[in-house]
């Protein structure tokens, strides 16, 4: 949530560079977009609510320009989406502006200090404005402007990354990041600051992760990372692999169908770094050791939405493999309920973007009392990869729609190889079951391109329900994790109101909901269950419900009973989930394009939320 990018160049052209910058972070979602220059020695500040191209329009005149801006994405937390609560905000005199990206937990406190002893006269209903006269007030004492950032980050309580300029000291920006993304990149000739870095990778792939309470200097020829002692601090420079194309359409018309067909490639590249030609795990950069793993007498998974989701997966597969108890919650629940954790548990935090507040402070929590933090990341150097004890990356590659598609396929390959390696240590399997689990894990990549090939016949499904206005997931065993996965998707980027649950609960009360015409998603890959499922269907097809089951190839019991099936390749009843899944993202896919909805950027959403 909330984009910021910084510049500092020799040359004017820091318009375009902070524009193209902030396109590239609108993934992160916003209501508005700002930016500041110092021109001719004053700072300059345009900002308009709406999309990009809103700020575009007032920002033509070739005389805005400079050689030095900061540039924000705002997503409103404290004051409604308008052009006055857009970032940047400014000190009263105009001197010091001000980008940020978090809360301010204090800002009330602040705000009437500044009111009562300094006269200032607030524009705008956000906690960020604080920041900036803040800043001023300091600047005004010390004439510093390291020393007056320093002197309000103290003052400040919650989250934040900011990014701070002045007309009195127009070669510099200055960042400060808690608990937000910051990043540095280094340029020729020119440097950057920004919340992640595709906003400058197009100028930059070498970077400087920016730490906790850390304060970073941006000239246009170095960069400094000093502590809150003024003390500098070196820090190794993080050479990016992946290029600009990695994170652009390659021709698919949105992103999130782009990183549908990229899961087979997701997928072996996560498989191809945990295993060896022999097909032994390796853990390799992961301290975890046998002993480690004996004493765990319970696990918890904790994670947000399709993350979440994910550790659905990672309970049944841990638990099922490797004997050993597994919890999965919600992170914003985990904090704020006491789990029972000591030095026997293991803590396996997920995330795709590794900047999730609520993960990052559920992980903390866990730490602080004494667990084992293991995580499954994507974004490398992310707060979560950075805060744990180890890191299981999945390598699904730069995740730019809204929508998780690949991140989840990933993520559960991730959770398969965490639960086998667990299991061979423990001795809970034995080496035939391992080896057909690790072909099965291998085949996936082939079996998705043969869902694949159905791809025009589910547009076709979609294209007949997309105007419906209720849809129903159901499963049983692990397919009804992935049913709310599959509601969850389509749902957030058509949204229709879905809703997932426990085949085996509808008569608990659901089905009351079933008339003429209901639609269903009845997922029944599991062939333990599929009588069981069978029976499900009836119970919904008797009450005049429409089903669309998805089911193995060949299963004439589940196909027969329904009034249509998808069919996905045969697979272990374990791996399903890793196809199962991808018929209901391009069902939720082509439903959102025919509602016209923005798939990439659905409404209300962010990519990543770094808030509470
Ligand atoms: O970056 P994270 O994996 O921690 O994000 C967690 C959720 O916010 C995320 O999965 C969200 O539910 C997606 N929009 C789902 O598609």
């Amino acid at each position: 949530m909330c984009g910021i990018v910084g510049y500092v160049g020799e040359e004017t052209g820091a318009k375009d560079i902070i524009l193209g910058g902030l396109k590239s972070l609108e993934y992160r979602g916003y209501d508005s977009a700002g930016i500041a220059m110092i021109c001719d020695k004053k700072i300059v500040t345009k900002k308009k609510v709406g999309v990009i191209s809103n700020l575009e329009k007032i920002i033509g005149d070739p005389e805005f320009d400079s050689n030095i801006g900061i540039g924000h994405t705002r997503w409103a937390t404290h004051g409604v989406p308008s052009d006055l609560n857009a970032h940047p905000h400014c000190n009263m005199d105009n001197t010091v502006a001000v980008v940020h990206n978090g809360i301010i937990e204090n800002y009330m406190e602040i705000k009437e200090e500044l009111l009562r002893d300094h006269d200032i006269t607030f524009k705008s209903e956000t906690d960020s404005e604080v920041i900036a006269h803040l800043i001023g007030v300091y600047y005004d004492e010390c004439g510093d402007l390291h020393d007056a950032v320093t002197k309000a980050t103290k003052r400040m309580r919650g989250t934040y990354a900011i990014v701070v300029m002045s007309s009195k000291e127009p070669d510099k920006i200055i960042g400060v990041r808690k608990d937000a993304p910051l990043v540095a990149g280094i340029g020729k000739g020119c440097n950057f600051l920004a919340s992640d870095i595709p906003a400058f990778l197009k100028y930059s792939g070498q970077v400087y992760f920016i730490e906790n309470n850390e304060i970073v200097v941006v000239t246009k020829d170095e960069i400094k990372i000093y502590d809150e002692d003024k003390k500098e601090i070196h820090r190794d420079v993080f050479h990016v692999t992946w290029d600009v194309d990695a994170a652009e359409k390659a021709g698919y018309e949105h992103f999130m169908l782009k990183e549908i067909h990229e899961q087979p490639i997701g997928i072996e590249e996560t498989l191809t770094r945990r295993l060896t030609d022999s097909g032994e795990i390796n853990l390799d950069g992961i301290s975890m050791t046998k002993e480690d793993i004996e004493k765990f007498d319970k696990i918890y998974i904790v994670a947000c939405g399709t993350a979440y989701h994910a550790g659905l997966v990672g309970k049944y597969a841990i638990e099922k493999m490797a004997k050993i108890t597994v919890e999965t919650d919600v992170a914003s629940e985990f904090r704020y309920r006491d789990p029972l954790i000591d030095e026997k548990t293991l803590f396996i935090a997920i995330s795709q973007s590794g900047e999730t507040q609520d993960t990052l402070q559920a992980l903390r929590l866990a730490k602080s009392k004494g667990a084992r933090v293991l995580s499954v990341v994507n974004v490398i150097g992310s707060s979560v990869a950075r805060e744990s004890d180890d890191v299981f990356y999945t390598w699904a590659g730069p995740e730019i729609a809204v929508a998780s598609t690949k991140a989840y396929t990933t993520q559960l390959v991730c959770m398969y190889l965490i639960a086998l390696y667990m299991a061979r240590t423990k001795g809970t399997i034995d080496n035939a079951y391992y080896d057909r689990m690790i072909t099965e894990l291998k085949n996936i990549p082939e079996k998705l391109e043969m869902i694949f090939s159905q791809e025009k016949d589910i547009e076709k499904i979609a294209e007949e329900f997309h105007r419906n206005n209720e849809i129903f997931f159901i499963g049983r065993g692990v397919d009804s994790t992935v049913s709310l996965e599959g509601s969850l998707k389509l749902k957030e980027i058509s949204y229709i109101n879905s809703f997932a649950i426990a085949a085996g609960e509808l008569k608990h009360g659901t089905i009351a909901l079933v008339e003429n015409g209901t639609l269903f998603f009845a997922l029944a890959t599991q062939d333990s269950l599929t009588e069981k499922m069978g029976s499900n269907i009836e119970e919904i097809k008797a009450r005049g419900a429409y089903v669309i089951s998805i089911a193995k190839e060949g299963n004439e019991l589940i196909s027969n009973l329904s009034d249509r099936c998808i069919f996905i390749p045969k697979c272990a009843d374990e791996v399903s989930p890793l196809l199962t899944v991808v018929p209901l993202q391009i069902f939720a896919y082509y439903v959102a394009k025919f509602r016209g909805c923005n798939i990439d950027k659905p409404k209300n959403l962010a990519k990543s939320v770094t808030v509470e």
